[in-house]
């Protein structure tokens, strides 16, 4: 189980630069396989574009990369908010053009990619950003853009990591992006046999995807009251909100203005909406 019960457990502690820094002084690392993960080998063995602009957020020693460069791929870019990892990587690829090494934070990351690979870096963040992290992949993708990698298909009794499954993630990802495939790794490591989803998920251009922080909601009932009410907006797709109830990811075929969310969620004095800007 090492490879799944990855860090020291925090419960309490912000998951921040600070704490994945700690993790990797103290190499509690049990999520670092030490190669590439055999279902993201197999993944990249079929891209032909070596061209494709790839980023791997979260990446660790990031082994998916050196994969990537030793198979050909030209344009890499690889962040973590953590210094040990991104040093190491400086080091072993100083010569090669081929990749770049970003320090720094996933969510004020800026460009456009037409491949973004997930290994282990969702299940790092706390639930309540799910919702963020789908937006700041939509918003990192080209057109026609790819989100490939693995998602834990179990949960966990705390983490890191954060578990779920497929009917969770259909639910934050539908509309924003369309499933190409979301289905029980048949390779994954030994000890994450049967509990990891492959996911091939491709932006979806056509929609606007925003992100609002929103106050007054404290419990499920007026979430799932509040999810309806906007859902009957003309030209809403989706809805979902994290499970802190403080942001709203929208997903709609128009911008919706401001006015209408407020004359939305108006029904009770208590609820403030704002969007979020990038
Ligand atoms: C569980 S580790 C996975 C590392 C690597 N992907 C692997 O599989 O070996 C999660 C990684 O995400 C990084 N991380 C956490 N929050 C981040 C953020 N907001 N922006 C960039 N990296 C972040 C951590 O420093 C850590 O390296």
């Amino acid at each position: 189980m090492e490879h799944l019960k990855c860090c020291v457990i925090s419960n309490n502690e912000p998951l921040d630069q600070a704490y994945w820094e700690t993790q990797y002084k103290t190499k509690t690392t049990g999520w670092d396989l030490g190669q590439v993960s055999p279902p993201l080998q197999r993944y990249i063995n079929t891209i032909i574009t070596k061209n494709s602009r790839v980023l791997i957020p979260g990446c660790g020693n990031s082994y998916e990369a050196e994969y990537l460069l030793e198979h050909g791929f030209t344009n890499v870019t690889v962040i973590d908010i953590a210094l040990t990892p991104v040093r190491a990587l400086k080091e072993k690829f100083k010569n090669n053009p081929s990749i770049k090494i970003v320090l720094g934070d996933f969510f004020a990351h800026q460009g456009k990619y037409d491949l973004i690979i997930e290994q282990t870096f969702f299940c790092a963040l706390p639930p309540t950003m799910r919702q963020k992290y789908v937006w700041k992949m939509h918003q990192l993708l080209a057109e026609e853009g790819i989100l490939a990698g693995l998602l834990f298909n179990r949960t966990f009794e705390s983490g890191p990591p954060f578990g779920g499954n497929k009917e969770e993630y259909e639910l934050i990802f539908k509309g924003a992006f369309d499933f190409l495939k979301i289905d029980v790794s048949k390779d994954s490591i030994a000890p994450r046999a049967n509990s990891e989803l492959f996911i091939e998920l491709k932006k979806n251009s056509q929609v606007v995807v925003n992100l609002y922080e929103l106050e007054g909601i404290t419990d499920s009932d007026c979430m799932e009251k509040l999810i309806e009410k906007l859902l009957a907006i003309n030209g809403v797709l989706n809805v979902s909100i994290s499970s802190n109830f403080a942001d709203v990811l929208l997903v709609s075929k128009k911008e919706i203005t401001t006015e209408t969310l407020q004359e939305v969620t108006a029904y009770d004095e208590k609820y403030a909406i704002k969007k979020i800007k990038n």
